[in-house]
């Protein structure tokens, strides 16, 4: 049995998760971390991790990018992997998960399901193949209750495509103004936020007199909450080390 704690359990993703983890056979879930201290479905939740004295194999984060310390120090005093699944990291933030899988199992992605995983290959074999010829954009929407922006995944996407121009592409986050021509060393992200909408991305390839999109629409939390699972099964007795959604898929 794999013995999972939920950080911000309270949360729309927490909840989604600990429904999963407790229906999974091989998981369950023995710990919440939150903001306030409780209880749910019968787990206890604690409202910082130096309470948590449970053993715990794998803390699944889905909270917010403040709390990566909190994690990060809990892990290196247990011995459990983390799967964090929180966006919004800073880029001291991202070097600091960097250094710390140099001596923790780290799991870390900004989209858990399948199908966005798929869409960065197809975006990245895209971008290659049509090239400078085509412009890239990249729409996100999400719900009004998202903090950042734009969103961690559409990031993730924009990083796929710029693989395959050698890095040499800038992001260019909204446009307002004289802003004057578009640049082809650009890659535009947009986010739309509104209403209950789970998450949707859209990536353009816009080029002379035809334009190609391929894009991403989840339907509910529970596809994040699933790769969550998967996420936290997959990492069970890995060394220390850095992994993503695409290690899980080949099965690494
Ligand atoms: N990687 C993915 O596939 C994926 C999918 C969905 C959401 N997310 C990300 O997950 C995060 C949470 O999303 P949500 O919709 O569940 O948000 P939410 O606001 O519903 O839940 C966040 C929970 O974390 C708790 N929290 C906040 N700060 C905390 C702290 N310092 N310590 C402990 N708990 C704390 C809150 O009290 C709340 O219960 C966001 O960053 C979101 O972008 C990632």
């Amino acid at each position: 049995m794999i013995d999972i704690l939920i950080c911000g359990i309270f949360g729309h993703m927490g909840r989604n998760v600990l429904e999963l983890v407790n229906a999974d056979a091989e998981t369950r879930c023995v710990a919440g971390v939150d903001l306030k201290k409780g209880e749910l479905c019968g787990v206890p939740v604690y409202d910082c991790f130096a309470d948590v004295k449970e053993n715990v194999n794998a803390v699944i984060d889905f909270s917010c990018a403040a709390n990566l310390g909190n994690i990060l120090d809990f892990a290196a005093r247990t011995g459990c992997a983390v799967i964090l699944a929180t966006t919004g990291y800073t880029d001291a933030q991202l070097a600091q998960i960097e250094k710390a899988s140099e001596h923790i199992p780290v799991f870390k992605t900004a989209n858990l399901s399948v199908g966005i995983n798929l869409l960065q290959k197809l975006v990245k074999e895209s971008a290659a193949l049509l090239g400078n010829a085509f412009d890239v954009e990249l729409i996100e929407k999400h719900h009004n209750l998202k903090k950042d922006a734009p969103s961690g995944t559409a990031y993730m996407l924009a990083e796929s495509v710029n693989e395959a121009f050698g890095g040499e592409k800038n992001y260019v986050c909204g446009r307002e103004g004289l802003v004057g021509a578009r640049k082809n060393t650009e890659i535009g992200i947009h986010a739309v936020r509104g209403g209950t909408i789970v998450g949707e991305h859209e990536v353009m390839f816009a080029g002379e007199d035809e334009i190609v999109t391929i894009s991403h629409s989840a339907r509910s939390k529970k596809v994040f909450a699933a790769g969550a699972v998967k996420a936290a099964k997959f990492m069970y007795g890995k060394p220390a080390g850095k992994y993503n959604m695409q290690d899980v898929l080949a099965g690494k």
